[in-house]
């Protein structure tokens, strides 16, 4: 983080009408006495043995899973550093997939898929430990060897489970690239990776359109990711090619050589067929149907370390650079099958649909390892919410019989927004439970969710976690806790989550300061990869001896967290986590662009939304075509979901004496309201007036 961790930020819309909330929920009769941890003593004598006994709790936690050898050490702490089940050898899929298919289980459906188009395929544990074996045999044959880095980019198809498991199986970690991500941002991250193999399908659908995988891929390992990748612009540019060592002297980067210079280290592609478009093919490329489709049914599951990186995941950070997040196997697979256990309640009937790409961590830990570790029965989608019609989430809880759903904000407030006719015209009573993650989830929306979707049956699990932390750190129990509208309510036993002021001491009721965890847990990170400093400073480094989570929250008078949002220059926009700087450097590769920044607006729908202000160079001509261009440019460099809401042209921007831009002047000229505070430290006064007038005549 450039400047640390700065005042609670104005953490959205949700803020003011949660300071007033009262509601509470305890959990329904029936579901609390059906339910795992089904009373408030229950719950609290799981904290209570997680308190005093840490290490023994989570030993306990890890027992749950399928070990080649049993760890001799629980834990090794020397912050930042910790290694879980120390000696302990496992490989994550024997817990998934073999120790399933050995059982009654076999012939359980493990995956229920359903296409946008309306095509199904079901899957049982049998046939996904079959497929996981096949797709295993087919990458060492291929040449992947266990600790080589594999990239993936395919859509929310049953290959992307399998492709994920096989590389789990053969301990060739993954990294795991959004299908919505650009072929510049996906070329970016199978650098950082230094993946050898890069796993795609030749489309994917979306809104009855396809979505070119297979091209974005010829692009990013061209290295012009877009036609404009090489521009000069872009050089100095902090943080962008500049500032990035692990991208800095790539061939085929700054180049943009036509010719096939190739990311180096990217061996093969191996392409899933998906759509049937037709698709350019080169000397690297492989069908996934010739290879996986001959390849034999038989592996035997060897072991890892515990401390065998399972995979990386690339989130966006306060700088323009992705950080490359590596979770481990033994601490990971505990941390997201305990959590699948007790925050979902999971039992073998269940039907579980977590409506995330597997191209986010949410996808990884709730689609995949966590529930598979525990034999349910998971449900995926590959397509939109409003493909064909807006009906189609409940038309496909109702085909299905969806137990417990769990999905984010923004979805919620879309279907608040879409109309109450659509879920009322489904039968949804197969449903139990309702969870919420990514972002906070505002009252209105919290109460529209239990009544329209859960019929006022279902207790809702609004889960707080983040891609560091592998797995949900705050969350009900929900046959045991009593929910509030708004709040994540406590930190699950073994957790040791706290709100505290810069000096680490603790803030009292309803204080808002820094959300931090206190004591290691197995599903934390264990590095940025490539950047153990920048892991050490941004976690460990900012508030003494804990985890600094980067949010603001409060925890009220009975102990409940209420997260208010990020303190730092990170902003949530429809639950995908964006770096201001990331937009800002992407904008200032453009030509016409001088000086750009960058900040997120309170949006109802979103969460929050992108503002761009951008100072645009001597000559240029600031209109209304120039915005598109530059929206349109932020979608090639990054992708869709980064592309402002808005851009603002200014001939300049506010900044210190030092040259600092004051980002919280323009966060209030965003938000409509006149810039307060402190103004004394900006250099021209001017400039905010221009700002403002600028909103004005907008609007
Ligand atoms: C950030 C992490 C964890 C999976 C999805 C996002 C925000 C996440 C909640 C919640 C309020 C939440 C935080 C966090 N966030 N869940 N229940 N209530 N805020 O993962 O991309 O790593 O983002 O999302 O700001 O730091 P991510």
């Amino acid at each position: 983080m450039s400047d640390g961790p700065k005042t609670v930020a104005e953490g959205g819309h949700a803020i003011e009408s949660v300071l007033t909330e009262t509601r509470t929920f305890p959990p329904p009769a029936a579901f609390a006495a059906a339910s795992l941890v089904g009373s408030e003593a229950a719950y609290a004598a799981m904290v209570e043995k997680a308190e005093g006994d840490h290490e023994g709790f989570w030993a306990e936690q890890a027992g749950q899973l399928e070990w080649a050898a049993k760890w001799t050490r629980t834990l090794e702490w020397t912050a930042p550093d910790a290694k879980w089940f120390v000696g302990g050898r496992l490989n994550a899929t024997a817990s998934c997939l073999d120790r399933h298919a050995a059982s009654w289980r076999k012939n359980k459906a493990a995956l229920l898929f359903e296409g946008e188009p309306g095509d199904t395929r079901v899957l049982t544990y049998g046939q996904l430990h079959r497929e996981v074996c096949k797709a295993a045999n087919a990458l060492g044959a291929l040449g992947v060897r266990a600790g080589d880095f594999v990239a993936i980019y395919l859509p929310m198809i049953p290959e992307a489970v399998v492709a994920m498991l096989a590389c789990a199986r053969i301990g060739a970690p993954h990294t795991i690239v959004f299908g919505g991500f650009s072929a510049e941002a996906l070329s970016d991250r199978i650098k950082d990776s230094r993946a050898k193999l890069v796993i795609t399908a030749d489309g994917g659908w979306r809104r009855g359109a396809i979505v070119p995988l297979k091209d974005n891929v010829d692009k990013a390992l061209v290295g012009t990711g877009s036609a404009d990748g090489g521009s000069p612009a872009n050089a100095g540019v902090p943080g962008r090619a500049g500032g990035s060592p692990a991208n800095a002297g790539v061939p085929g980067r700054d180049g943009g050589s036509p010719a096939n210079a190739g990311v180096p280290g990217v061996e093969r592609v191996l392409v899933v067929k998906r759509t049937g478009n037709a698709v350019a093919w080169g000397p690297k490329d492989v069908w996934w149907h010739d290879v996986v489709g001959t390849a034999s049914a038989r592996h035997v599951a060897p072991s890892f370390d515990s401390e065998h990186p399972l995979f990386s995941l690339y989130t966006s950070g306060t700088t323009g650079k992705p950080k490359g997040i590596l979770h481990t196997t033994g601490g990971y697979l505990t941390g997201a099958a305990y959590t699948s256990k007790y925050v979902f309640d999971l039992r073998d009937d269940d039907v579980f649909w977590c409506t995330a790409d597997i191209g986010w961590v949410t996808g990884h830990s709730y689609v995949v390892y966590g529930p598979l570790a525990n034999g349910a029965t998971v449900l995926m989608y590959e397509g939109a919410p409003d493909a064909p019609t807006k009906s189609r989430f409940w038309e496909i809880i109702e085909r299905w019989g969806v137990t417990v759903f769990y999905t984010a904000p923004t979805a919620i407030r879309a279907f608040m927004r879409w109309g109450d006719e659509h879920p009322a015209a489904h039968d949804l009573s197969s449903l139990r439970l309702l969870g919420s993650v990514g972002e906070p989830i505002n009252p209105e929306a919290w109460m529209w969710y239990r009544d329209k979707i859960g019929g006022a049956r279902c207790p809702i699990v609004d889960t707080w976690w983040q891609t560091e932390t592998g797995a949900i750190m705050i969350a009900p129990l929900p046959g045991a806790t009593t929910t509030k509208p708004g709040s994540a309510t406590r930190a699950l036993p073994g957790i040791a989550a706290d709100v505290v002021k810069k000096d680490g001491t603790p803030c009292g009721p309803n204080e808002g300061g820094f959300l931090v965890i206190k004591r290691p847990w197995p599903s934390m990170l264990r590095t940025i990869f490539g950047d153990h400093e920048r892991f050490a400073k941004t976690y460990f480094g900012e508030i003494e001896g804990v985890y600094f989570a980067g949010d603001g929250a409060r925890k009220d008078a009975d102990g409940y967290f209420w997260i208010m949002g990020r303190v730092d220059d990170v902003i949530n926009v429809a639950g995908h986590r964006l770096s201001t700087m990331e937009v800002e450097s992407a904008l200032a590769s453009h030509p016409k662009v001088a000086e750009a920044a960058v900040v997120g607006r309170p949006d109802d729908l979103k969460g929050q939304a992108i503002v761009a202000f951008v100072t645009p160079r001597a000559g240029v001509t600031a209109d209304d075509a120039l915005a598109t261009e530059l929206r349109a440019h932020v979608t090639t460099q990054i992708g869709a979901l980064a592309r402002p809401e808005e851009v603002r042209f200014a001939d300049a921007l506010p900044k210190t004496r030092s040259g600092k831009i004051m980002r919280r002047l323009l966060r209030e000229v965003a938000s409509g309201s006149t810039a307060r505070g402190d103004t004394t430290t900006l250099e021209d006064q001017g400039v905010l007036e221009t700002l403002a007038q600028a909103y004005a005549s907008d609007d």
